[in-house]
């Protein structure tokens, strides 16, 4: 099956008004002219308006941060089903996903992605819009049944070693109205009986995510260019790069329409869910 229309290429805006309505309508935008960190969080923060709540850097992404964290992630032990986690090095082609996962609720809805200096070569970003995808296979009758699954039945969303509290179908819309599609590289069964059947629709859907990945458009962002992306309908990631010096941070802004907000900073190396749950 194509799935490669469900890969796109954000339009390019100005203004942060104009980047709302397309992040609406559209679930990602590109914004230029952001000179430094600080411009990028406030124009974030512009983007979300009056529904903003809380926004701030979450990380670097580097390739000597990427590593120091990689390393930190690598000693940590697989859990009871053999799921280990591990930060895959900067060379490769990041696995599609959706920033925070690991924090299931408590995600930010809104992600922006300031780029301060782009790879010399490669690191191309890549988007794929999980609404587009699930219209995708529901419409395919030999994918239909994934999709069935993708809407209806809960998983576990949590990563090795840090249970979420709750379970959730891969797509769901949120009490706020968003939609929500979610794939990072944990994703598992709830465990019990139906577990089997169920990593097959699992697979199914890591099987369409890698297609759109691999099939549909990258583009290139340039430095002081930011991507505003709905952190809940779109996946997003990068083409493999080794250039020590590309810099782009990763912002994570919350706004009324996140279906839990936390109190303080969250900690992707050990991503204990905050006692705010
Ligand atoms: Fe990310």
């Amino acid at each position: 099956m194509d799935v490669s229309s469900a890969s796109f290429i954000p339009r390019r805006v100005s203004g942060a008004a104009e980047a709302r309505e397309v992040f609406a309508a559209e679930g990602a935008a590109i914004v230029t002219g952001l000179g430094d960190e600080q411009s990028a969080v406030a124009f974030g923060r512009e983007v979300m308006g009056d529904k903003a709540v809380r926004i701030g850097t979450q990380f670097e992404a580097t390739k000597a941060h990427g590593e120091k964290e990689a390393a930190k992630v690598a000693m940590q032990p697989a859990d009871s089903r053999g799921r280990k986690r591990s930060f895959a090095p900067t060379e490769e082609r990041m696995v599609a996903h959706n920033d925070g996962f690991a924090f299931g609720d408590h995600a930010p809805d809104h992600l922006f992605l300031w780029c301060e200096r782009p790879a010399a070569k490669g690191g191309d970003s890549f988007l794929i819009d999980t609404s587009r995808l699930l219209d995708l296979l529901a419409a395919d009758p030999e994918w239909a049944a994934v999709a069935d699954f993708c809407r209806g039945i809960d998983i576990d969303h949590s990563e090795p070693n840090f249970p979420q509290s709750v379970y959730a179908p891969i797509v769901r819309t949120v009490p706020s109205g968003r939609f929500q599609g979610r794939y990072h590289p944990y994703l598992a069964p709830v465990e019990g009986l139906a577990e089997e059947e169920h990593w097959t629709f699992v697979r199914k859907w890591e099987e369409a995510v890698v297609a759109a990945r691999d099939t549909g458009p990258m583009f290139r962002v340039e430095a002081g260019e930011m991507i505003c992306i709905d952190n809940y309908r779109v996946l997003h990631g990068r083409d493999g790069h080794s250039d020590p010096r590309r810099r782009v941070c990763s912002i994570w802004g919350w706004s009324t329409d996140a279906v839990v907000i936390p109190d303080g900073p969250l900690d992707i190396v050990v991503p204990k869910l905050p006692m705010s749950a």
